[in-house]
């Protein structure tokens, strides 16, 4: 299987700075959108937050040592920018940015490539408090935020991520109100997409003037859609919910402007105000379609979409009848050819130079036996799964040269709390204990092979 892979293919795990990392006040920094969330009541379940997470910050070369004995070659994580700069666009807390620089030298020592991701969704509150991505003063701080962080760290990590699923900061954050900042607004959520696209295409040049050699990205999920029936009625939701959750974001990335039959419908349904969105301001455009090195899509599941789906309602996935693959703990259907065909997919109809499978994995709560291990075979099977599509897909000519398990360890999992575990490792999180499942031997025996 692996033979069909390039030469050269880089096998990773994925982590983010809210998710795992603890300490949020830690250092100077400031305080983001998900520190304020999770202090709502009812936002997150079982009223978790991630004030501990995985105490990350404070056991981050223990982590990087198992890292290295799982023997990927890339690590993903995020940068918290309320870290680097505590209030968003004012001054730099060196602090702060002093943990980033000791884990890109700590990942190198142990032969391991930095992809640092700039946005992860923890926005600093100061700036929400001015409004948050709705404001186009927003991309101003971001640019800010990604010239000084590339600068600090672009000397040893060459592997960028401007912004990880701006769907999701978008309507999971805007809309439909799961995510921080919990608001339930189109015409907060669609201007928050837009500056989330173009602080991506502003800070793309810059962060290529900062770091000799890099090769910068974006990270898009991906969420194929299938129609539930044949009924032109069902054809049509999908269509809209293609363009909705996929196009939406793809099409601007690669220079095609906003959808003009998506562009249509929301006009007609008043979610902006004019009949061009008005925050499209000339030139925005061109400066989204930046040219990039990579694309990262984060692939889970597909979506079944029958008439009359709501975004608002339905942004999260319609389980639909049994699918034959099953689901995993986060009642998402397990359907791995999707992915081959939406990689060829966004191939064929955008052609980036090079694409990388920036997140992928399951939930399930396997937890350590009698004997201390974690059986997590349906894990496993989900994830070799997943890799036999992507092989699929690059043996079609897709120019697929990465794969990152989604997650390195157990973690934070936004308004589920610790509900859900995604790792390769388990976190036992009322003492912090790290115990490798059996999926962390597979994939590792899988890298070594
Ligand atoms: C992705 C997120 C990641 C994690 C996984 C399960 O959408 O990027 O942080 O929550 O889903």
């Amino acid at each position: 299987m692996i033979g069909r892979l390039a030469d050269g293919f880089s096998w990773g795990v994925a982590t983010s700075a809210y998710q795992i990392e603890g300490s949020p006040f830690s250092d100077g920094a400031g305080e983001s959108i998900w520190d304020r969330f999770v202090r709502t009541k009812g936002t997150v379940a079982g009223g978790d937050t991630g004030d501990i997470a995985c105490d990350h910050y404070r056991r981050m070369e223990e982590d990087v040592a198992l890292m290295a004995r799982l023997g990927v070659d890339t690590y993903s994580f995020s940068i918290a920018w309320t870290r680097v700069i505590p209030d968003g666009h004012g001054v730099v807390n060196s602090a702060g940015l002093d943990f980033y620089d000791r884990l890109v030298d700590t990942l190198l020592a142990n032969g391991i490539e930095p992809c640092p991701t700039l946005y992860h969704w923890d926005l600093p509150q100061a700036l929400q408090d001015r409004g948050g991505w709705p404001e186009r003063a927003t991309v101003d701080a971001f640019v800010h935020y990604a010239d000084v962080v590339s600068s600090a760290l672009g000397d040893r990590a060459k592997h960028w991520i401007t912004h990880n699923e701006p769907w999701v900061a978008s309507m999971l954050g805007y809309l439909e109100g799961a995510h921080a900042p919990g608001l339930r607004d189109w015409r907060a959520a669609l201007p928050a997409a837009h500056h989330l696209l173009l602080s991506h295409g502003r800070s793309v040049p810059i962060i290529r003037a900062n770091v000799p050699g890099a090769s910068v990205g974006i990270t898009i999920d991906c969420r194929p859609t299938v129609p539930a029936s044949s009924d032109p009625a069902d054809l049509a939701a999908q269509r809209h919910f293609d363009g909705f959750r996929n196009r939406w974001f793809f099409d601007p990335v690669f220079g095609r402007g906003y959808p003009e039959d998506i562009v249509a419908t929301y006009r007609d349904r008043g979610r902006f105000e004019g009949a061009r969105p008005p925050f499209d301001q000339q030139g925005d455009m061109a400066e989204i379609a930046a040219p990039i090195d990579f694309l990262g899509v984060n692939y889970y599941t597909s979506l079944t979409v029958a008439a009359g789906a709501d975004e608002i309602e339905d942004t999260g996935v319609a389980p639909g009848p049994n699918p034959p693959g099953g689901h995993t703990e986060m009642g998402w259907p397990i359907t791995p050819a999707a992915l081959s065909q939406f990689l060829k997919r966004v191939h064929d109809d955008y052609g980036p130079d090079r694409i990388i499978v920036t997140e992928n994995g399951a939930s399930f709560s396997d937890a350590p036996g009698p004997d201390g291990r974690v059986r997590d075979e349906r894990r496993i099977r989900y994830l070799s799964e997943h890799i036999e599509a992507v092989a699929d897909a690059a043996a079609q000519g897709v120019p697929v040269v990465g794969y990152y398990v989604w997650s390195f360890m157990d973690n934070f999992e936004w308004s589920l709390g610790y509900s859900q575990r995604f790792g390769l490792v388990f976190v036992d999180f009322a003492t912090g204990e790290r115990t490798p499942k059996d999926s962390f031997h597979w994939y590792a025996r899988l890298i070594r092979g």
